[in-house]
């Protein structure tokens, strides 16, 4: 008896070793959670500081006579003032966390009650299960959040928004000064609109003040977050209140340092030739209610979660809008059919985005995309689902020569498909460009 259940026990503890050594990395409650994304925001000075470090050390290990010509440029300096941007930026991540723990008090106790356990039984789990918020990726989302702020949030992201944004939103005006249109590609009236992936929420904020009843839908707690602090009246009731220095952690493509003066102060922070540079947000203070929406008969309501388990309301949304959103699933075709099961029949689907696919195959470690359709091939599934897209031939290819040109004249101008180059979340002063030639489509649910 006694050796049966010392064998017992033996196997016991074998399955939970194997357990613990095998199972992936702990991530209770998925990447972009919110204790992940709370997490990252408290723990964002610390990593960074953890990169700087290493920077230090980089520096550190060059010979001596480079050691002084870098010091005669002011390289160590530049790294001191990269420190104090980092506690510059910590200010508002700081923030963003700490309006996140007054609005949702239990689950960010119980999140640290759990990274409290861990830190205490960390050396008992093999590596890869310990501080598993606290990531490589975690700073990488953080600081894209930050860069988000720019991007939707302030006038020096008024260039970049209004290139994506127009072309969305002079259909969403077409669209509801001819309320009850008829014709082979609309179906009045549109009222409600769902925008899914929707980031920081200007353009969902943009389509209410238009008068629609909008629906941003995010699944990500980090721009969930980063979000709702612009939305807090405690912590954001000015125009730029806040500043941030998005830029300044990525030493590539810089044309200028950063230069310290003998006060300690540089060049100053506006500077706009340097990467260093600070901006100020937001432009304008949004409210999930305010006047100049209601106003216009509009209205915004932000649900954070997954686009792909939302029902449908009756009959359907009116409109759908997906910005920089469809090439971020995991299968394509679970988003092409569920755009068309969330509209009503006659809908319409508004599309403007790059096909930028993050699989495992092209990113080892992402564990994105399951596959990767071509535009055209898109427009085929599309088509077969039941989303006609309009000024695009049964091939899936863009229609504009030939027999078939008579078609596009009748196509009203702004539903014309259209090549659209842009940025995304660009730094202006920097040595390169990424330029998306992203499409801009619209389909009717048939
Ligand atoms: C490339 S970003 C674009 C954000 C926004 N549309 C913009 O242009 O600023 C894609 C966004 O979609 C979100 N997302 C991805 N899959 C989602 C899903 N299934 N449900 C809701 N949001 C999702 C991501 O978290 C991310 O914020």
């Amino acid at each position: 008896m006694f050796f049966a259940v010392v064998a017992l026990l033996l196997s016991l503890s074998f399955i939970c070793y194997l357990a613990l050594s095998t199972t992936p990395p702990k991530k209770p409650h998925g990447i972009f959670s919110l204790p992940a994304a709370y997490t990252s925001y408290s723990s964002y000075l610390q990593m960074s500081n953890t990169e700087l470090a290493r920077m230090r050390t980089s520096y550190a290990s060059i010979p001596h006579p480079h050691k002084k010509l870098g010091y005669a440029i002011g390289y160590p300096g530049k790294l001191n003032r990269l420190a104090e941007i980092y506690q510059k930026n910590a200010k508002v991540t700081r923030a963003i966390a700490a309006s996140a723990e007054l609005q949702f008090p239990q689950e960010i106790a119980s999140a640290k009650s759990e990274l409290t356990s861990q830190s205490v039984f960390g050396w008992l789990l093999p590596p890869r299960t310990r501080n598993s918020y606290a990531t490589t990726a975690s700073l990488v989302r953080v600081r894209e959040a930050l860069k988000h702020f720019i991007r939707d949030w302030s006038t020096a992201g008024d260039a970049e928004r209004k290139v994506i944004f127009t072309p969305i939103l002079d259909v969403l005006r077409y669209l509801s000064k001819s309320t009850s249109l008829s014709t082979p590609y609309t179906s009045g009236p549109y009222k409600s609109l769902l925008i899914p992936g929707s980031g920081l929420s200007r353009l969902a904020y943009e389509a209410s003040l238009l008068g629609y009843d909008t629906t941003a839908c995010e699944l990500s707690m980090y721009m969930n977050l980063a979000f709702r602090f612009l939305l807090d009246e405690t912590t954001t009731n000015a125009v730029g209140q806040h500043e941030v220095h998005p830029y300044a952690h990525w030493f590539s493509h810089q044309r200028n340092s950063w230069r310290g003066g003998e006060d300690g102060e540089g060049e100053g922070d506006q500077n706009s030739l340097t990467s260093f540079r600070g901006i100020k947000f937001p432009d304008i203070v949004p409210r999930l209610t305010d006047p100049q929406k209601t106003g216009n008969g509009g209205s915004l309501n932000l649900i954070e979660g997954d686009f792909l388990s939302l029902s449908k309301p009756t009959p359907g949304y009116d409109l759908l809008v997906t910005l920089f959103f469809i090439d971020t699933s995991p299968n394509i075709l679970s988003t092409l059919n569920h755009i068309y099961h969330l509209l009503r029949p006659g809908g319409l689907w508004i599309n403007l985005g790059p096909l930028l696919y993050t699989s495992s195959a092209s990113y080892p470690g992402a564990g994105g995309s399951n596959l990767e359709l071509s535009l055209d091939e898109i427009v085929r599934v599309a088509k077969m689902v039941g989303l006609d897209v309009v000024g695009y031939g049964e091939d899936g290819r863009k229609i504009g020569n030939g027999d078939v040109e008579e078609d596009l004249d009748r196509i009203p101008e702004c539903f014309r498909p259209r090549t659209i180059p842009c940025e995304y979340t660009a730094d202006k002063s920097a040595m390169m460009r990424w330029v998306y030639e992203a499409e801009f489509f619209v389909a009717r649910k048939i």
